[in-house]
């Protein structure tokens, strides 16, 4: 008897708790972390169940004890009995579902043939199996059915359903996470608060060598044309990323600046392009032509410079 409680109250503990969870959370975390206090309600409840139990156990025991002594052995065998056939439909389910003949009853399905004394049993299909074969059947009607004659939605489709909302996702989180830039993303900045930050670090960084209105001094001109090291955001952006060529004096700022502030204030080097520092330094490197640019923009762009046969070429 004590066990059979004691399930009964495991079973009542773990389905009180499943049910308060199920119920109570709405968010992400179980309702139980969210209101700790509810560990002391269902202390309680707990508390109550088992007063329950032990005031059912004492009852029944009173009344026993009231009967006379023919009835309690009655009561007893009783008892017993249930006891014995307490799990019997899992013993008859279990033995149905085998479906094996007893030894005493093989009799019943040998064949009747005989090889020097060997014989074989008509054993049937056991009935497990047969009918985990009947639900094959039927899923794959259905599966067929659902997939095939109605347009369901099989896996590939699934996948790119999938891949499709993470692309999504992507875009979202790139927009959000600006840190993320790198030379293959970085697009030219044009918000006034992106172009002041740049200014503010480019005044912080950048303006001994290559003064504060950009017309250069130990480093180029970043006003002109002309580009050492490639005009355009992505290369002024590597350039400010990576450095310049080796022993030159333009060090690789990765691991001062953020990816963010790198785009910043490469956009800011890019706004200064045509405006005029009051002493420029002379053009260094190539006029740099922006390979997406348009026929009427570039031949503006060379209009008052000396072209070279090169140039025409590119
Ligand atoms: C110590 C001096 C120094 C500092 C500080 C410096 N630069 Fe430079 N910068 C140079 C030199 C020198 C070059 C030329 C590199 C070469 O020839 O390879 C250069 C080249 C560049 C170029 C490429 C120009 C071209 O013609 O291709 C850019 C863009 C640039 N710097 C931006 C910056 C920015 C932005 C900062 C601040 C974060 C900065 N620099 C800080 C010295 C400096």
């Amino acid at each position: 008897m004590k066990t059979a409680a004691f399930l009964r109250l495991s079973g009542f503990a773990i389905f009180g708790f499943l049910f308060l969870n199920y119920i109570g959370t709405t968010g992400e975390a179980s309702i139980f972390i969210e209101k700790p206090w509810l560990w002391g309600a269902y202390g309680i409840l707990m508390l109550i169940y088992i007063a329950g139990e032990v005031c059912i156990a004492a009852l029944s025991s009173i009344l026993y004890r009231s009967l006379e002594p023919e009835k309690q052995a009655k009561y007893d065998e009783d008892l017993a009995l249930a006891k014995e056939n307490q799990f019997s439909w899992i013993k008859t389910t279990y033995k149905n579902l085998v479906g094996i003949k007893p030894v005493e009853e093989e009799g019943e399905i040998v064949l009747d043939h005989n090889y020097d004394g060997i014989r074989e049993l008509n054993n049937k299909l056991p009935p497990w199996w047969v009918y985990g074969f009947y639900a094959t059947i039927i899923f794959a009607i259905v599966y067929m059915v659902r997939y095939h004659v109605f347009d369901g939605t099989d896996q590939i489709e699934e996948y790119q359903i999938a891949l499709a909302e993470a692309k999504i996702e992507i875009e979202e989180y790139k927009r959000t996470a600006k840190d993320l830039v790198d030379i293959n993303t970085v697009v030219r900045l044009t918000e006034a608060s992106d172009i002041d930050a740049g200014e503010g670090i480019f005044a912080g960084n950048c303006v001994a060598c290559h003064k504060v209105d950009g017309g250069g001094g130990i480093g180029p001109n970043l006003t002109d044309d002309h580009w050492i090291l490639g005009g355009g955001i992505k290369n002024v952006f590597k350039v400010i990323s990576e450095g310049g060529r080796a022993g030159k004096g333009m060090v690789s700022w990765k691991a001062e600046l953020k990816p963010a502030e790198m785009a910043q204030v490469a956009s800011y080097v890019l706004s200064l392009h045509g405006t005029n520092p009051a002493d420029p330094k002379e053009p260094q490197g190539e006029i740099w032509v922006d390979p997406m640019a348009s026929v009427e923009d570039v031949e503006a762009m060379i209009k008052d410079q000396p072209v070279t046969e090169d140039i025409i070429k590119e």
